[in-house]
Order: structure tokens, then C-alpha cells, then sequence
């Protein structure tokens, strides 16, 4: 893929994989590059992760969570840190599926405008909060999810948004809020003591290897549906 490195327009390396392969799945971090491969590509391009979503990891989060719980019915989602990627994807997967949704993050790292509007042009009465108010964000929480506090690409930020986000590790103070039965999600890869600490990834509410396993599954059900 040296020729991408160098700078062949998106359009043609879109054409020529097109006549290669089944199925494109695209890594990168801007969504205008994902969005070039499909205007060009013959063939389905997935979106295996941009700066601003990340669906194939939510469609794995909502299996998990259906899995636990059986239904999406009476889910409240509280997702505690950057309004990043995963954060804005799982904002998109509960307007679908009417699962309520409260963002907790620092002043500053909302999640994306565009993505609150879409969310809510897809599900009339949307029942979403964006807050920095703990108390608002962990009432009748019963999924708890976190994800880094700085993304792929943010490497030179990491010190700075270290420092904002103090008080946002999800640790055993937090747990104490939420329900017995509430489960802890994370994405993986952690930095384990910044956004969760060790003992909440291995207490027995963590599901975060369930769903960890679950993006084997969600991701071989998204290639079995869009092959056939
Ligand atoms: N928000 C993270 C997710 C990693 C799976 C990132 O973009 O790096």
C-alpha cells in the first residue's frame, strides 16, 4: 500500500481494491477519506474506525449489552470521559435502538454537534444528556462505559488532557453510585489507573472481555450480511 503513502488519490486505489477484494475495511482518521473510498469503491467499505465514529465497535457494545440484559428496554448508558469517536458512536446506536444515553465529560470535549443533531433526527424525543455533573449522569446508570481519554493521533495532547480529565477515572468511588447489577464497558486497549482503574476492569460487574470477544462475533455477522 505504498502507492496510498505516496499519495495516489483515494479515488483510484477505491477502484482498483474494488476489482480486488469483497469487502474494504478502513482504519484512518479522517471520516472524508472513509467517505472517498465508498463514493469510489464497487464494493461495501466499512468503517473500522475514523476520528469520528466507531460503528463496528458499537455494534459489538450493543450485542454485549443485549446479551446481558436481554432487551434494550429501560437501558440507561452513562459513558464517562472524551466525547470521542466511541463515544459518538454509541450516541448514533441508541437513538437507533432507544437506548437512553448521558455523556459525562469535561466542559470542552462534548461530542460532536453533527453527531447530537443526527442522533436526534433519528429518534423523535431522543432521551440524551451531554454533562459534567456526575449526580445527573449516574442516576439509574446500568451499562457504565469508558474509553481513553486521548485518541490515536492525540498522542501530543495525552499530558494536557491527563490533567483536565482527573476526577473522571472510573474507580471504585463511581461503582458505588450505580446499580448492583450495572455492568462496566470498555473497548480496550485501557490505560489502566488514568480512565478505569485495575480492580473496576476485574471486578465481576466488568464485562469488558465478553465484549472484547463480542467484536469477533459482531464483525463476522457484518461480513456475513454484507457478502450476502
Ligand atoms: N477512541 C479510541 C478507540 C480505540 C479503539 C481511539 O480512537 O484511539
Amino acid at each position: 500500500l505504498t502507492q496510498i503513502e505516496r499519495g495516489e488519490p483515494i479515488k483510484d486505489t477505491a477502484r482498483v481494491l474494488s476489482r480486488y477484494c469483497d469487502v474494504l475495511a478502513i482504519r484512518t482518521f479522517k471520516q472524508s477519506t472513509i467517505e472517498e473510498y465508498a463514493r469510489w469503491a464497487s464494493i461495501p467499505v466499512i468503517n473500522a474506525l475514523t476520528d469520528l465514529e466507531h460503528p463496528c465497535q458499537s455494534l459489538a457494545d450493543f450485542f454485549t449489552i443485549r446479551e446481558e440484559f436481554g432487551s434494550f428496554d429501560n437501558i440507561v448508558l452513562t459513558f464517562i470521559g472524551d466525547g470521542n469517536n466511541v463515544a459518538n458512536s454509541l450516541i448514533i446506536f441508541s437513538a437507533i435502538f432507544g437506548v437512553k444515553i448521558r455523556i459525562l465529560c469535561p466542559k470542552g470535549f462534548e461530542p460532536s454537534p453533527a453527531i447530537l443533531t443526527r442522533a436526534r433526527d433519528i429518534r423523535k424525543n431522543f432521551d440524551l444528556i451531554v454533562t459534567d455533573d456526575f449526580n445527573i449522569a449516574l442516576k439509574d446508570a446500568n451499562v457504565l462505559y469508558t474509553d481513553v481519554w486521548s485518541s490515536m493521533g492525540q498522542e501530543k495532547e495525552k499530558a494536557n488532557k491527563d490533567n483536565i480529565f482527573k476526577g473522571f477515572t472510573v474507580d471504585e468511588n463511581i461503582i458505588r453510585k450505580i446499580a448492583d447489577n450495572a455492568i462496566i464497558m470498555h473497548c480496550l486497549p485501557a490505560y489502566r489507573g488514568k480512565e478505569i482503574t485495575d480492580e473496576v476492569i476485574e471486578c465481576a460487574n466488568s464485562k469488558i472481555f465478553n465484549q472484547a470477544e463480542n467484536r469477533l462475533h459482531a464483525q463476522q455477522a457484518l461480513l456475513y450480511f454484507l457478502l450476502n
